[in-house]
C-alpha cells in the first residue's frame, strides 16, 4: 500500500492525529494512524498527559519502554505519541460524568496549549532527532470543533474524524429541525413510541425514544449538550474534510443525507478489521495491545477455551457507562437467572462511588451459587479477540458504536442495552433495520434481562438473529479488502491528505 511521493523535494506528509481522550474515541483513531502508516506517513498521535500515564502503567515491567513510546501502544515505525494536559486534577471522573467538563477543560485550557505545541511541531526546519519532518496536516476529533480551527489558525489543514455511527451524526445534525418542528425538547407526557417525522431517511424506524439521550434530557432547546451537539457536528461542515468509522451499505441512508451537505466526507471503516486484513495479508507482525486505559485481564481467554460452543453470552457497557447498584444487581440476578454462561466486563469505575465488590454479601446464596458455577466477572478484556471467540453466543452491550462494529464484524449478535448518548440510535439500527440483535432499551428489570438474555440466546429468534448476523459480517469484511468500498474511500482519503500536505508547503 506504500506509495512514497515521487518528487523527493516534497517532504513526507506528517498528520497529527488528535482524539477525544476516551477510550473509544482513542481507539478507532490509533486504528486509522496505523492504516496511514502503512501508506507511508508520518504519524504523531496526541494524547493526554493523564491518558499517557495510564497506558505507562498498564505496561508489563519487562517491556522495553522509552519516553515517547509506551509498550502498551502497538511498536509501528514512524508513529509517535506525545501528550498535553487535560488541565483537570488528577481524580476528576473522565467517564460519562465528567465528559462535558472534560470537553470546556480542552476547550479552555488546553487549546491554547494545542496550538503552541503546533506552532512548534510545524516549523518547516523542525526536524527532530526521531527523523520526524514538520506536521502538515492534523485528523482532530470532531467533537473538539475548537482544536481544528486552531490547527487553521496557525496553517495546518484539519480533518474531522468523528468515531460515532453516521446515523447518529445524521440526527445531531438535524437537532435544528428537530426543535423547529417541536419534537425536541419532548413535551410532558410525550408517547416515546411515536414516531419521529423530522429526520429526512429514518421516518420508517426512528421513534422518540431512540433519539439520543440528550433529546429526551433536555428541558429546553437551549440546553448545553444538545446544543453541544449540534454545533460540533456544524462545524464539520467546513473543515477540510469527515472521516467516519463506517462502511456504505451499512449506514447508506445516512452517508447519503450527510454527504448532500458534507461531500468530502470519506467512509472507511470498520477501521479494526481494515487493520488486521491489512496486517495479515502483508504479514505485518503488530505487537498489539492496542491502547487500553484499563489492564486487560487476560485470564478471561482461557475460561471461554473450557467453554461449549456458542454458550458464554459476553455483557460489557464500554467504557465510559456508569450506573446505579440497583440496575447492577438486577443485571446480575437475571444473568445468573437465565441459567446461560456470562462473561461480564466490570470496571473498577463501573458504579457509582462505591465498589462494586461490595455487592457480593448482599446477593442471595443461589446467586453467588450459579456466579460461581457459570460466571466469570473481569474488570477489562481484549474485547476483539473475545468476540471472535468460537464459545461466545451473544454480546450483551450497550451500544457504543465500536463495540456494534466489534460485534458485527465477529457474527455475534446483540442483545442492546443503549446507555446515553448515541447508543440509543445504535441499538435501533441492530434490532430494527439490520435485525441481528434485539433491542432492550429502557427496560432495567431483572424479569425483562432474563427473558431477553433466554431468547438472544435459544430459541427461533435466536437462530434468527444469528444467522443475519453472520451475512452481515461477510459483506462488512468484504468492505475493507481490495475493491470494497472502505478500501477504496480510504484510497481517495490518502490522496486529499496528500493533497493537502503539498499544498500546505508550497
Ligand atoms: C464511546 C461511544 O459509545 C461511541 O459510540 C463513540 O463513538 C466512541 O466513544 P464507549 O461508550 O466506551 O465509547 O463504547 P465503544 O464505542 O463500544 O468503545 C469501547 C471500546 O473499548 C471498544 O473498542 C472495545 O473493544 C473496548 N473494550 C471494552 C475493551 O477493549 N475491553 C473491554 O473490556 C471493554
Amino acid at each position: 500500500m506504500e506509495t512514497p511521493d515521487s518528487d523527493s523535494s516534497v517532504p513526507p506528509p506528517h498528520v497529527l492525529i488528535f482524539p477525544f481522550p476516551i477510550q473509544g474515541h482513542m481507539n478507532c483513531m490509533l486504528y486509522l494512524s496505523e492504516m496511514l502508516v502503512y501508506s507511508g506517513f508520518h504519524i504523531t498521535l496526541l494524547l493526554t498527559d493523564h491518558n499517557l500515564s495510564l497506558l505507562r502503567n498498564n505496561s508489563s515491567s519487562n517491556n522495553n519502554n522509552n519516553n515517547s513510546h509506551p509498550s502498551s501502544l502497538p511498536n509501528i515505525p514512524r508513529l509517535r505519541v506525545l501528550s498535553i494536559p487535560d488541565c483537570l486534577p488528577a481524580d476528576h471522573p473522565r467517564n460519562l460524568d465528567g465528559w462535558v467538563e472534560l470537553l470546556d477543560s480542552l476547550k479552555t485550557n488546553a487549546c491554547p496549549l494545542y496550538k503552541s505545541l503546533l506552532l512548534d511541531l510545524c516549523k518547516m526546519d523542525d526536524v527532530g532527532a526521531d527523523g520526524f519532518p514538520a506536521v502538515t496536516c492534523v485528523i482532530a476529533d470532531g467533537i473538539l470543533p475548537f482544536m481544528i480551527d486552531a490547527s487553521e489558525e496557525v496553517g495546518v489543514p484539519a480533518i474531522a474524524f468523528r468515531t460515532a455511527s453516521a446515523s447518529s451524526l445524521w440526527i445531531y445534525y438535524c437537532i435544528p429541525q428537530l426543535i423547529q418542528s417541536g419534537e425536541v425538547p419532548f413535551r410532558d407526557g410525550a408517547d416515546w413510541d411515536e414516531p419521529i417525522n423530522s429526520i429526512p431517511g429514518m421516518e420508517s424506524f426512528l421513534r422518540r425514544r431512540d433519539l439520543p439521550s440528550p433529546c429526551r434530557l433536555a428541558k429546553n432547546p437551549e440546553d448545553k449538550v444538545l446544543q453541544l451537539l449540534a454545533t460540533c457536528t456544524a462545524h464539520s461542515e467546513r473543515t477540510r474534510g469527515l472521516i467516519l468509522n463506517t462502511l456504505e451499505t451499512l449506514e447508506s441512508i445516512s452517508l447519503e443525507q450527510i454527504r448532500a451537505h458534507m461531500p468530502t466526507t470519506y467512509a472507511i471503516g470498520p477501521l479494526h478489521e481494515m487493520v488486521r486484513a491489512y496486517r495479515s495479508q502483508n504479514n505485518v507482525c503488530a505487537h498489539d495491545k492496542s491502547v487500553s486505559l484499563w489492564h486487560q485481564d487476560c485470564t478471561c481467554m482461557t475460561w471461554l477455551d473450557q467453554q461449549p460452543h456458542r454458550s458464554v453470552i459476553y455483557v460489557s457497557y464500554g467504557s465510559v457507562a456508569v450506573m446505579t447498584r440497583e440496575s447492577l444487581i438486577e443485571f446480575w440476578i437475571a444473568l445468573v437467572n437465565s441459567g446461560e454462561h456470562f462473561l461480564w466486563v466490570v470496571r473498577s469505575d463501573l458504579l457509582r462511588g462505591e465498589e462494586w465488590t461490595n455487592i457480593w454479601d448482599s446477593l442471595s446464596l443461589e446467586v453467588r451459587k450459579g456466579t460461581e458455577e457459570r460466571g466469570c466477572i473481569v474488570s477489562w478484556v481484549p474485547q476483539v479477540e473475545v468476540l471472535a471467540h468460537p464459545a461466545v453466543g451473544c454480546f450483551l452491550t450497550h451500544s457504543g458504536w465500536n463495540s456494534t462494529l466489534e460485534s458485527i464484524v465477529g457474527g455475534v449478535p446483540m442483545l442492546c442495552w443503549p446507555f446515553a448518548v448515541d447508543r440509543q440510535i445504535n441499538s435501533r439500527l441492530v434490532g430494527e433495520v439490520w435485525r441481528i440483535g434485539l433491542d432492550m432499551k429502557d427496560a432495567c428489570d431483572k424479569t425483562t434481562i432474563e427473558k431477553m438474555v433466554r431468547a438472544a440466546m435459544n430459541g427461533e429468534t435466536a437462530s434468527e438473529i444469528r444467522k443475519n448476523a453472520h451475512e452481515l459480517a461477510k459483506m462488512v469484511k468484504n468492505s475493507v479488502v481490495e475493491g470494497g468500498s472502505s478500501f477504496e474511500n480510504f484510497q481517495r482519503l490518502i490522496e486529499h491528505i496528500k493533497s493537502l500536505c503539498k499544498r500546505n508547503v508550497e
